[in-house]
């Protein structure tokens, strides 16, 4: 059994992408990320934090705009109106749950696609689904990059994905598919889950229930990578039992330190990969 380190994988990527920007940076070309957050969802303000301070390390400049909870729909959409139109922004990001009174479709519709660095719209997932060049929502993204750091061959395996949101379940699907695995996407109304996970050479959780996935319900060396964050009793945990399961499985990520800081790397990643198309684009 190995115990998958996305602190230290994620490390190593902010490592590599830090190189790499301050070769951007020598140019002279300053690469900005503005990241929009209304009310005071704790959770939210860990997570934004996080990536502020994420941004800080590899040289990427963080705009960060804290909105009131009682803010209008105008405000937020004519700021990304005027952070579509810079040119020194590559990347968009509004930091979700919006307050109940803020249409949050509306919203998102109005980032220009080119700059949705969390991959969300329908034109980035649209052109993941055609397998073109996207920017990919930045946990499925992780998720692939760890299993590829840790050389897990997909190619033939059995994945199943548990969950079917847009941000997590689907995308991860999609690319798993794209790494030539079979995929089965299971999730609340699926029947004898059990049948499916049994069979798994590899198991994506996304579900958001804590002990979700058994014991009983997996075969020897499963590769399990669980996205889930739940909290227990104020402690951090994931959607497998992971205390049970982990001597079964031949990898598995824990909660925390797995999949989690992937994802924030994830972001710095597309926030790159959008300078780099921009640029390809204008020249
Ligand atoms: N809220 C929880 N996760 C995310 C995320 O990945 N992106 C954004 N924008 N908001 C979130």
């Amino acid at each position: 059994m190995a115990i998958i380190d996305g602190k230290h994988i994620s490390d190593l990527i902010r490592d590599e992408l830090k190189d790499e920007i301050a070769k951007i940076n020598e140019k002279g070309d300053i690469i900005r990320l503005a990241v929009i957050i209304v009310g005071k969802d704790p959770a939210s303000e860990i997570y934004v934090r996080n990536k502020i301070k994420a941004c800080e390390y590899v040289g990427i400049e963080s705009l960060c705009y804290t909105f009131p909870e009682n803010v209008s729909e105008e405000e937020i959409l004519s700021l990304i109106d005027k952070l579509n139109n810079d040119e020194s922004v590559y990347g968009i990001l509004v930091q979700l749950p919006l307050p109940n009174h803020l249409n949050k479709e509306r919203i998102l519709n109005k980032i220009n696609v080119c700059k949705d660095v969390d991959g969300f719209s329908a034109y980035q997932a649209g052109r993941l689904f055609l397998g073109e060049n996207a920017l990919v929502s930045c946990t499925p993204k992780g998720i692939i990059e760890l299993l590829h750091r840790y050389n897990i061959d997909l190619v033939g395996k059995n994945a199943v994905v548990i969950g079917r949101s847009n941000i997590v379940g689907k995308p991860t699907a999609m690319l798993l598919m794209q790494n030539n695995a079979t995929v089965t996407v299971c999730h609340s109304r699926t029947t004898n889950l059990a049948e499916y996970t049994k069979k798994a050479d590899i198991i994506v959780l996304a579900v958001g229930k804590p002990q979700f996935l058994t014991s009983d319900m997996i075969k020897d060396g499963v590769v399990v990578i669980d996205a889930g964050i739940n909290r227990v009793n104020g402690k951090l945990c994931g959607d497998s039992d992971f205390e049970a399961i982990k001597d079964k499985c031949s990898f598995i990520t824990p909660v925390p330190g797995g999949v989690g800081p992937m994802t924030v790397t994830m972001l710095l990643k597309n926030t790159l990969q959008s300078y780099y198309s921009t640029h390809n684009a204008r020249n």
